[in-house]
């Protein structure tokens, strides 16, 4: 295996929440599939549940060398959340397309979220050239 593509994202906890309250639902909905809504909305406070995320998203956008442009929308990248399990990604639409054009076929991701910061951090991973 052979590394495709890395990414990093810092996401300040107040800057997510200064979004979702001056943009409501629509931007929840905007950014965040109702998987991840759920997940994060079982926590206590889901907001740094919900910055975690953000990052992941960035990481991710950044590991396929694209950021958040070019068609790649917030919803094609998925943080899942399985139980007290690793997160993973799950890529749709042009955000899958490009994980496989650069020849990507697994992806790793970390989170982690502490005194009002969340950062993820992402590596993908293709088969040797
Ligand atoms: C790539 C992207 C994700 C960067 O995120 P950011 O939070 O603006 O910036 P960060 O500080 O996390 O990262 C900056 C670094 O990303 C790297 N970067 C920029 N474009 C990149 C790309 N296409 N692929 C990989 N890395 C990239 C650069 O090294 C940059 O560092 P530099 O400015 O010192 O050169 C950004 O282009 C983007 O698309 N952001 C979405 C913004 C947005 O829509 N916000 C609204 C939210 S509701």
């Amino acid at each position: 295996m052979s590394v495709r593509g890395i990414g990093v994202d810092i996401c300040r906890v107040e800057r997510i929440a200064a979004s979702l309250e001056r943009f409501g639902d629509r931007m929840r909905r905007r950014l965040f599939t109702p998987d991840e809504l759920a997940y994060c909305e079982r926590h206590k406070d889901p907001l740094p549940h919900l910055a975690a995320r953000f990052a992941a998203k960035e990481a991710a956008s950044k590991a396929l060398g694209t950021g958040m442009s070019g068609g790649v929308g917030w919803t094609q990248i998925e943080v899942l959340q399985p139980g007290g399990r690793v997160p993973e990604l799950r890529l749709t639409g042009v955000a899958l397309e490009r994980f496989q054009a650069i020849g990507a076929d697994r992806s790793h991701l970390t989170l982690s979220h502490d005194g009002g910061l969340a950062v993820a951090c992402v590596v993908l991973e293709g088969q040797d050239r």
